[in-house]
C-alpha cells in the first residue's frame, strides 16, 4: 500500500515537473502537493524530487523531521528504537524487540550509538541515517542523469557524512571535468541541508 501511495505521489510530481518551468514553479508544486494529498507524510516522500522535498521540509509542518526510518530493511523508526531502549540494554536485545538491525546490518552503528546514549553522527544530516542520505544523493543523480545528457551518467560510489565520491561513467576533457564539477555543485546545493563535498571518480583514471 505504501509503495502504491509513493508511486502515486511520484507520478503526480513527475507529471507536474514535466509541464512546468522548473526554476519558477517549485513552491507552487509544493503547495499543490500538500493540498492534493492531505494524507501524505514524511515516509511517503522519500523518493520524490529533491528540491521539492527540501521545500516541503522547510515550509510544511507535516513534513518536519522529528522521526525517520533508521532501519530501512525492517522499516523501524528511530522513535521506536528509542522507546525500546528502556528494556533493551544490548544490541542483541534491541534487535530482538524491534527487529532493527536484522537485515543488511548497515544501521547497526546507529543502533549502537543510540544504545550508548550518543546521538548518531548521521543525525547531523537533517535527522536521517547517512545510508539514507547516500540513497538520496543517488536519487538526485538519477534525475540529473535523466535531464542532463551532455555528461556521462553519474553514480554514487561512496557516501560518508556529507562526502560523496561519484563515479563518472565515461571520460571527459579537463575543461568538461571542470564544468561538470561546477554545474553539479550548483545542482546539489539546493537539495541538501548541508554542503556536500563531492569527489569525481572518472572511469578512465
Ligand atoms: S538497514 Fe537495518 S538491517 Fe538493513
Amino acid at each position: 500500500m505504501d509503495d502504491l501511495k509513493q508511486a502515486t505521489y511520484q507520478r503526480w510530481l513527475e507529471g507536474q515537473l514535466a509541464t512546468r518551468d522548473l526554476a519558477m514553479e517549485r513552491s507552487e508544486i509544493v503547495s499543490q502537493f500538500v493540498s492534493t494529498f492531505p494524507e501524505a507524510s514524511l515516509p511517503d516522500i522519500k523518493v520524490i524530487d529533491d528540491e521539492i522535498r527540501s521545500a516541503l521540509y522547510k515550509t510544511h509542518k507535516r513534513f518536519e523531521i522529528d522521526d525517520f526510518i533508521l532501519c530501512k530493511c525492517k522499516k523501524v523508526t528511530q522513535n521506536t528504537i528509542k522507546k525500546n531502549l528502556e528494556r533493551a540494554k544490548t544490541l542483541d536485545e534491541l534487535k530482538l524487540c524491534t527487529t532493527a538491525g536484522t537485515g543488511c546490518g548497515k544501521c547497526i552503528p546507529d543502533l549502537e550509538s543510540l544504545l550508548a546514549g550518543i546521538k548518531p553522527k548521521a543525525l547531523r544530516w537533517h535527522g536521517e541515517a547517512h545510508s539514507v542520505w547516500g540513497e538520496r544523493v543517488q536519487a538526485s543523480l538519477d534525475l540529473w542523469n535523466k535531464r542532463i545528457s551532455k555528461y556521462p551518467p553519474l553514480k554514487v560510489k561512496r557516501f560518508d557524512q556529507g562526502q560523496v565520491v561519484m563515479q563518472v561513467e565515461g571520460s571527459l576533457t579537463s575543461d568538461q571535468e571542470w564544468d561538470l564539477s561546477m554545474e553539479l555543485s550548483d545542482y546539489l546545493a539546493e537539495g541538501f541541508p548541508e554542503p556536500l563535498v563531492v569527489f569525481l571518480d572518472f572511469a578512465h583514471s
